[in-house]
């Protein structure tokens, strides 16, 4: 079974929503407008329920089945937000917002589950319920998690979740899944080194903190190389390091190094912040000057149950034709590992073509994909629920 007919047929629309909401980007949990236009939509279909200003500004609806003999409930998940990044596309509808664009195609997640819920509030060929899922702030404002401490779960009775994500490089209309963890977890640090600042031809009567700090990058290497078990996958990036100096001939008083370190291995979150204590407090003590650290925890392990992969995976193949069950998991990071931690469920990815990079400005979502996107999250729900 392909591509629904139905959703083939609604392409020049939902094609219509997504680039409304491409030309009109917001950002984190300012997503005021965007979350009025779902709630339009929704209306416009009559879907059961409409609950806005779950997590902040995060949008919940309800879809019935024609029957409920089994009281099940499928949780369907879009993203909402865009980014803080010029739009360079030169598309008729790009972003009118300066400084603003959706350059992860969370337009056309949006645009798809509003699709699917529009087939299913008029098809609604299943047996229980769907809770469709609208999110704020998932790029970096934990709008996921939000919406679960308002109790997503809980209220709506959800008993799985499942969500996706556009992925350049991977042909129009395939996709892409695996069991256990798809996307890493992703912790920041900031490290700030204090010394002696001083004249730089007296270095005797200074701390150096560019020398220790430059050891302390040097030894944060080691935190991958010498901890962690070679087949298991944990990056460590120290992305900034700025001295108060600003001459040739100054020796800095302050330095402060900030970094991120990603791992699909929840264990080694705890394991490497010890490290880059240690190392950063031992090493700076070493040479006569201090060093403090903060830790900042970030979005978790991205971790799809068994089960319900396999289940997305049938699905996927059932539109597609086929499916890569098995795809090599990536170390970005994804606000929906928090919904995955509190319900069984999968997330996928579904192919973006030959684009440019998420989060690039010249990236853009690719309308051929919507026919496919929709009809997963319609398949899923009506093989998981199915009507006697
Ligand atoms: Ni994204």
């Amino acid at each position: 079974m392909p591509v629904k007919n139905r959703l083939a047929e609604m392409h020049g629309d939902i094609t219509k929503w997504r680039r409304h909401l491409h030309a009109h980007p917001e950002l984190l949990y300012d997503v005021q407008e965007t979350a009025a236009f779902v709630v339009e939509r929704l209306k416009e279909f009559d879907v059961d329920e409409i609950t806005p200003g779950i997590g902040k500004t995060g949008v919940v609806a309800v879809i019935r089945g024609r029957q409920d003999t089994t009281g099940r409930v499928i949780g369907l998940r879009a993203d909402m937000d865009a980014l803080p990044i010029e739009e360079a596309t030169g598309v008729d509808y790009a972003s009118i917002v300066s400084g603003k664009m959706h350059a992860c195609g969370h337009d056309g997640h949006t645009s798809m589950l509003l699709g699917a819920a529009q087939y299913l509030a008029e098809t609604r060929n299943f047996d229980g319920s769907v809770v469709l899922i609208f999110q704020p702030a998932e790029e970096g404002g934990a709008g996921g998690l939000a919406m679960c401490q308002d109790g997503l779960m809980e209220r709506w009775g959800i008993h799985e979740v499942y969500g996706m994500h556009n992925m350049p490089g991977l042909p129009v209309g395939e996709f892409a899944i695996r069991p256990g963890a798809l996307l890493a977890s992703s912790d920041e640090f900031e490290i700030t080194i204090t010394g002696k600042g001083g004249h730089a031809a007296a270095p005797h009567d200074a701390v150096d903190t560019t020398l220790v700090a430059s050891h302390i990058v040097v030894a944060l290497q080691s935190v991958v190389s010498r901890t962690v078990d070679p087949i298991k996958r944990v990056v460590l990036t120290v992305g900034t390091f700025v001295t108060d100096s600003v001459a040739s001939n100054v020796i800095a008083h302050t330095v402060r190094l900030q970094g991120t370190v990603r791992t699909l291995d929840t264990e080694y979150r705890a394991i490497a912040e010890e490290r880059v204590r240690r190392i950063a407090e031992d090493t700076a003590s070493a040479f006569g000057a201090k060093a403090e650290v903060v830790w900042t925890p970030g979005y978790p392990v991205t971790v799809n149950s068994d089960a319900e992969t396999a289940y997305a995976a049938e699905a996927a193949e059932a539109v597609a034709g086929k499916v890569n069950d098995g795809t090599d998991p990536i170390m970005p990071s994804e606000d929906f590992a928090y919904m995955l931690e509190e319900r069984p469920g999968a997330y996928i990815f579904i192919g973006n073509g030959d684009t440019a990079m998420c989060h690039h400005p010249e990236y853009n979502f690719d309308d051929d994909a919507i026919p496919a996107g929709c009809s997963w999250f319609a398949e899923i729900v009506e093989r998981r629920l199915p009507v006697a």
